[in-house]
């Protein structure tokens, strides 16, 4: 025992001696806007596991989907000097806020925990600022859904639709039976998620690329996206009177109540069913959004990490970094948020019927040239072109505007945005 005792003691003073530091506890405060009910469940594993660490979590939850509040009020916390430890932030932007010189190197914990190997190359790559890792990535969540509640369907006598004819019969079908076709929620950014499922449903992968990636004016003003539009439109006469401003999360729950029949949603969505309680294929149906069943939009999210004086705020960002990559995170967190592991590898059998086809589906769809990245949700443009974007379909979708205007004025924001 005594023997023991001297032994720890002359391996610490050598770690201290050999400059091997040993972790210290420290607070990460970590922005974040996971705030309805399967998005809380979800964050809260990483709290949990940050916690058993010895490290505090500060919450600092901003509340609105799609993030937007949460990357304004981001900004005005790193114009005054004072952002938080850990943020969520996708896509481009990572890279422009590497450019601002404030990004933790998280080389240390990528390196021990291998991400170049765990991770797919195209995740990794925006991850890194210059080579480096400055954000870890969380999951892949799927855009091109259509959740459906199959009870409203069979009271309505209405045919589970595949295709743009079909969904407009069954919704044709089920208000004619006094429920509401589609729960919608009248916010730019939900009016954009939609728009994107049409613009590929309608367009193909090819074309959405050039169009919702690479901007470029003539696919914006092209016939195609005028179909588009008039698809969008048509899908307004489908939903209630209370869609204008109502959050995701209560349009999900009009359909795991029974109030209308389907919504057109990211599978973020599936971690309302899954709070709920409710079972896939039982209670309700995950199906691809009309027309979109060879493609996958993705989206992938990220924490960044902003550099730290103190070395017990470096230890739990180290922490969090690597609990987000493990493979228990992953498994928990992707079942609660209804979205699948980034990292490789991982068992599939702890998954519901969904994440597995999302599985595959990204595994065929990056084969066959159909996985392609989300514009609103900012996996595809800079946040510029997506406001311009945002803009015109919610003008659109909010005026009588005309779908061949609509597609004219696209290109036109679109161009004075770059
Ligand atoms: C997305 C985000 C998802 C989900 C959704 C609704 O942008 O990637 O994780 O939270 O917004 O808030």
């Amino acid at each position: 025992m005594r023997r023991n005792v001297v032994v720890s003691v002359l391996a610490l003073a050598l770690t201290v001696f050999m400059g091997v530091s040993v972790a210290a506890a420290g607070e990460v405060e970590v922005l974040h806007w996971w705030t309805s009910g399967g998005e809380a469940r979800s964050v809260a594993v990483l709290k949990d596991l940050l916690e058993k660490e010895g490290h505090t979590w500060k919450d600092f939850a901003v509340a609105g989907g799609g993030g937007d509040t949460a990357m304004t009020v981001l900004r005005s916390r790193a114009v005054a000097g004072n952002p938080p430890t850990a943020a969520q932030v996708k896509g481009p932007q990572i890279q422009q806020w590497g450019d601002e010189g404030v990004l933790a190197d998280l080389s240390g914990v990528a390196k021990a925990e291998k991400w170049d190997e765990i991770l797919p190359k195209v995740v990794a790559d925006v991850m890194k600022y210059k080579g480096k890792y400055v954000a870890v990535p969380v999951n892949v969540h799927r855009i091109n859904w259509m959740w459906v509640n199959p009870e409203v369907f069979r009271k309505a006598g209405a045919k589970v639709p595949n295709t743009w004819a079909e969904f407009e019969e069954a919704a044709g079908k089920i208000r004619a039976a006094g429920f509401i076709p589609v729960a919608f929620g009248g916010q730019d950014w939900q009016e954009s998620t939609v728009f994107e499922s049409i613009v590929i449903g309608v367009g193909g992968a090819d074309f959405y690329r050039k169009a919702m990636v690479q901007a470029d004016p003539a696919a914006l003003s092209s016939p195609t996206m005028v179909k588009a539009f008039e698809r969008l439109r048509s899908i307004k006469k489908y939903t209630d009177k209370n869609a204008p401003g109502r959050d995701w999360n209560l349009a999900t729950a009009m359909v795991i109540k029974g109030e209308a029949g389907m919504q057109f949603m990211g599978d973020w969505a599936k971690g309302e069913f899954t709070a709920a309680g409710k079972t896939p294929g039982v209670d309700y149906l995950a199906l691809p959004f009309p027309e979109t069943s060879e493609y996958f939009l993705f989206n992938v999210d990220s924490f960044i990490m902003f550099k730290q004086k103190d070395k017990g705020a470096r230890d739990a960002q180290d922490a969090m970094a690597r609990l987000i990559l493990q493979p228990k995170f992953q498994e928990v967190f992707n079942i609660n948020k209804g979205s699948i592991p980034v990292r490789l590898g991982m068992a599939r059998g702890p998954f519901d019927e969904p994440a597995q086809r999302s599985m595959s589906d990204f595994v065929a769809t990056a084969a066959s040239g159909g996985l392609v990245p989300s514009m609103a949700h900012e996996m595809a443009v800079f946040p510029e072109i997506r406001g311009a974007i945002f803009d015109v379909v919610t003008n659109f979708y909010n005026s009588d505007m005309s779908p061949a205007e609509a597609a004219k004025k696209l290109a036109a924001e679109v161009k004075a945005a770059r």
